[in-house]
Formats: structure tokens, C-alpha cells, sequence
């Protein structure tokens, strides 16, 4: 029902990915100042206390609620930021299924299909298809595209695969649709091609997560994946 592609993995891929790692789980999540910024100045005649401060604010607020991480007040969920077993919205969330409702009937205008194939997922049935690709695969693999339970997008009920979860997805003229209209509808492709390193994820075309359409937007313009855009990990401990 969930064709996977870890078949499809190139050994290139492979080695990237553990030669980047480090530079994700070194990152601060702190925005140092720019040198560009700082305006040279005249000693003054009378000294007075200096007021600059050498510490730079962190850019973004990490907050946990209840057991679940918010970055900015978003939640968060991957390899860092896992969810409570116990969190279970058993559905996706109304914000971004009606979201999804009216990128539907807009893409079918444009004479595009798009269909929900993995909206909401439990921890249990996370943890059942996770599992499942592990036994296919191996850990470091199954790792590469599927999230241990506690740790996958789908448990919050913010995130859906559409259409198809196989690798030639991508080039798809619904997987362009996607790319291109998806933040006006508030979503973002959350895991893009070539970002393994940082999102911790293969990419993954299909993907969809929803941000609300001023952060969608936001995101999207920027460039940024989600973890580089609010400065934060994505990696397991163990
Ligand atoms: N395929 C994504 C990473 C998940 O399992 O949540
Ligand atoms: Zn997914």
C-alpha cells in the first residue's frame, strides 16, 4: 500500500549524507552578527559605559508545551523535536485539510489531480511502517526516509504525502503543480532534493506540511528547508 524506494538509493547519496552530518549537528541555531552591520565610530571625549552587548539573541524561541516542541510557536517535529507517544490527533488537523481542499479543486482547474495517499499517522502505525522498512532495508537506510515513531511530521496531523510516494514522483507535471503552488496554499515541500543533511530526509517531492499561508510564503521565498529557515537540528542522539 506504501511502496517505498530505498532500493533507489544511490551509494553517492550515502556517502554525502554522512559527510554533511556534522555540519547539521554542529549548528547553534544562533544568527552571530553580521560584520557587514557594524558602523566604525570616533573614541568619544568622555567615556561612558558601553551598551553594546558582545551576545547575540537567539533568532528564533524553542519552546515545549505539553510534551511537544514550537518553534516561533510552530510545531516541530523530526529527528531532533520528537512528538509524545500519547499525541494523537487521530485525524489530520482542520486547518490543513481545508487547506488541501481548496489546493484540490484549484489544481483540478488547472487540470491537475491531487490526492491525500498518507495524511495523519499514529505513533503505532508509525512505528508498524517504520519497522517494516527496517526489516526491508536495514536501520541506516530506513532511517534515511522514514521517521522512528515519536518522530514523523504525520503524528502531528500538519503534514500528507499526495499522489505517490515512488521516486519518479518528481518528475511528474502534479509534482511541479506542487512545487510551485503549494505555499499559497500554506504548505511547503518539507524535505528537498539535496537537503539530507540538514532535513535529515531523502528528498521527498510528495511531502507536503502545512505552515499557514504568511509562513509558507515566507519559507519559500527564503529558500531555506524549515530546520535552516528557524536555525535548528534535525538529528537523532542515538
Ligand atoms: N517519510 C517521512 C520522513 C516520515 O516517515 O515521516
Ligand atoms: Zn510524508
Amino acid at each position: 500500500m506504501y511502496a517505498r524506494h530505498g532500493a533507489g538509493i544511490l551509494r553517492q547519496d550515502r556517502e554525502r549524507c554522512s559527510r554533511h552530518r556534522q555540519a547539521g549537528d554542529s549548528h547553534s541555531g544562533i544568527t552571530p552578527p553580521s560584520t557587514t552591520d557594524i558602523t566604525p565610530v570616533t573614541t568619544p571625549a568622555v567615556t561612558t559605559k558601553a551598551e553594546v552587548t558582545t551576545e547575540p539573541a537567539p533568532a528564533h524561541k524553542i519552546e515545549q508545551k505539553d510534551g511537544i516542541w514550537y518553534v516561533d510557536g510552530v510545531l516541530i517535529a523530526n529527528k531532533s523535536y520528537p512528538l509524545p507517544e500519547d499525541y494523537n490527533p487521530g485525524k489530520l488537523l482542520p486547518e490543513a485539510e481545508e487547506a488541501f481542499k481548496k489546493m484540490q479543486s484549484d489544481a483540478a482547474r488547472d487540470g491537475i489531480k491531487l490526492t491525500i495517499v498518507s495524511g495523519f499517522r499514529s505513533y503505532n502505525r508509525q512505528k508498524n511502517l517504520y519497522n517494516s522498512y527496517v526489516n526491508k532495508d536495514g536501520k541506516a537506510e530506513a532511517d534515511r526516509y522514514s521517521a522512528r515513531p515519536g518522530y514523523s511530521e504525520h503524528q502531528s496531523g500538519l503534514a500528507m504525502d499526495l499522489n505517490s510516494v515512488d521516486d519518479s514522483f518528481a518528475y511528474t507535471k502534479e509534482a511541479k503543480w506542487i512545487a510551485e503552488n503549494c505555499s499559497k496554499y500554506g504548505f511547503i515541500i518539507r524535505y528537498p532534493k539535496g537537503k539530507e543533511p540538514i532535513t535529515g530526509y531523502i528528498y521527498e517531492p510528495w511531502h507536503v506540511r502545512y505552515l499557514g499561508t504568511e509562513l509558507a510564503a515566507k519559507v519559500t521565498a527564503s529558500g531555506l528547508t524549515l530546520e535552516e529557515y528557524f536555525g535548528i537540528t534535525s538529528f537523532y542522539k542515538d
